[in-house]
């Protein structure tokens, strides 16, 4: 296993849609392994192949608590079948948008279908923080970001403290590679 370099805002491959996965092969299995181990090292509780710079639809996640045992959780051609109706409010980090938080709000609840690890179609409920970082990946491979909740003139601000931050070759966060 690896850990993987992860690209940050300004990046524009952020901004890309993820193409499907048209195959679960061995290749795939070690991407999402090495996605796994990069997630735990950085750490965070989700991340999507676009993040590593691969624009495929597969996302890693494990919404465990700090106390509790590993949960991880790869998830290929994630779809939302259903979103449930209650909401719920929750303050999201991004791992390629270092020291920014924002206050999100999302449907609670949900039902996913997806390929899993050994290409077996299955279905997951889930609720609270794994439902929430779910919707947070999905986003990723449509190319929407934590910013994109946020007023314009907020989102402005944010893009250019980064653009700068790329020019001038400061990286607040240390190396995330
Ligand atoms: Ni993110």
């Amino acid at each position: 296993m690896a850990l993987l370099p992860i690209i940050t805002l300004p990046n524009p491959l952020l901004r890309k849609m993820s193409v499907r996965v048209e195959r679960v092969d061995d290749a795939l299995r070690r991407l999402a392994d090495d996605m796994l181990e990069t997630m735990y090292e950085a750490p965070g509780v989700g991340l999507a192949a676009v993040q590593v710079g691969i624009p495929r639809r597969l996302i890693v996640i494990d919404a465990s608590g700090k106390d509790e045992e590993r949960r991880p959780l790869v998830l290929i051609n994630p779809e939302i079948l259903e979103l449930g109706p209650d909401m719920r409010l929750h303050e999201e980090g991004c791992l390629s948008i270092p020291d920014v938080r924002v206050e999100i709000e999302r449907p609670g609840s949900l039902r996913v279908r997806y390929l899993d690890r050994e290409g077996k179609l299955k279905e997951l409920r889930a609720e609270g923080l794994l439902a929430t970082a779910i919707q947070h990946e999905i986003d990723h491979l449509n190319g929407r970001l934590i910013i994109d909740f946020l007023s314009r003139l907020k989102r402005d601000i944010i893009v250019r403290k980064f653009k700068k931050q790329a020019r001038t070759g400061s990286d607040p966060q240390g190396l995330t590679a």
